[in-house]
């Protein structure tokens, strides 16, 4: 679970965890991490580009990170059998993920260049969000290449390696996510400079899909199964996420996700469930300028809102929700 933490130059700003948009926040911000990491690949000689790219670092793996992303890979390998969309498990068995080992960026890019033109590029940790989206809008998705410690494999601050590798690239080979990760990185790279109200509608929509997404699947428990990386690289919510009586599950609907708040500091209120991954692919084909004109401005809905119109999967229970919080 990635929670949340403060910007630094405007204290009452969460700072936004994976998409890096803390909305008002127009300055690189790096957090404590991040900037301890910075200087950790200064002092060893590592070179980061004015893209925030390095070269992965493949020598400073020592036997701890090895042995944490095993943990990781094992644990979560067996946990997503039957909750996890096929999607992902194919993708998955595509990239020939090890097991016992950190992967090798250039590896993984052998087999994704050539299926879907996506490729991984290694980052210090959180990157401004015109540069993340500026690397989306050019199918590089930017991956941190340090992994957690030991006593951080149910908690961690920031995205690491197994949450941006094992959660998030195993999709990147499945042509429709891809196309519409492509077309999501180009539209909000073509709203990031200019109005932070339009930045936060697309924020609310990688939120609700690429990190918090789920599927239909009637034959799973509540009737969906998950794809979200925020969801797969985490155990607390794989399980909380397509189990528990306590939140919404409610059908993906554009409009309705792009205008709803959402929670960075505990599992979520509310999960937005596709049909498919056709259904993205349909949004990935829409003309956002209309849309973002329409929305701008529109109030935001509470993360654990439901309103008339839902396509209604499960009403939560509510239970443990906390009263305030949302983003
Ligand atoms: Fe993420």
């Amino acid at each position: 679970m990635i929670k949340s933490q403060l910007c630094a130059l405007h204290a009452s700003k969460p700072l936004y965890t994976c998409i890096q948009s803390h909305l008002d926040c127009k300055n690189p911000i790096m957090s404590p991490a991040s900037t301890a990491k910075l200087k950790e690949q200064f002092d060893a000689g590592l070179t980061t580009r004015p893209d925030f790219t390095i070269d992965q670092p493949l020598s400073h793996y020592g036997e701890v990170d090895h042995a944490v992303w095993s943990q990781l890979f094992a644990r979560q390998a067996a946990l997503l059998k039957g909750r996890v969309c096929n999607e992902f498990l194919d993708g998955l068995a595509l990239l020939e993920l090890p097991a016992n080992r950190v992967p090798s960026f250039e590896a993984i890019n052998r087999q994704l260049r050539p299926a879907t033109g996506w490729e991984i590029v290694a980052v210090p940790g959180l990157v401004p969000e015109g540069v993340f989206f500026e690397h989306l809008a050019n199918r590089r998705f930017p991956v941190t290449w340090w992994m957690r410690r030991p006593d951080q494999l149910d908690y961690l601050q920031e995205p690491d390696c197994f949450h941006d590798l094992f959660g998030h690239v195993p999709l990147l080979i499945n042509p429709h996510f891809a196309d519409y990760m492509h077309a999501y990185g180009r539209a909000a790279l073509a709203f990031a400079a200019g109005d932070a109200d339009a930045v936060a509608l697309f924020a609310r929509l990688y939120w609700y899909t690429v990190e918090f997404g789920l599927i239909r699947d009637a034959a799973s428990a509540n009737g969906v199964r998950i794809y979200g990386a925020g969801i797969v690289s985490s155990k607390g919510e794989t399980l909380y996420s397509q189990q528990s009586a306590a939140p919404n599950r409610i059908g993906f609907d554009l409009e309705r996700v792009m205008r709803t708040r959402y929670r960075i500091d505990t599992f979520q209120k509310t999960y937005f469930v596709i049909d498919d991954f056709e259904q993205l692919f349909d949004v990935a084909r829409l003309e956002f300028a209309p849309l973002v004109e329409k929305l701008t401005g529109a109030p935001a809905f509470a993360a654990g809102d439901v309103l008339d119109l839902d396509i209604v999967v499960t009403r939560g229970t509510r239970e443990g929700w906390l009263a305030d919080g949302d983003i």
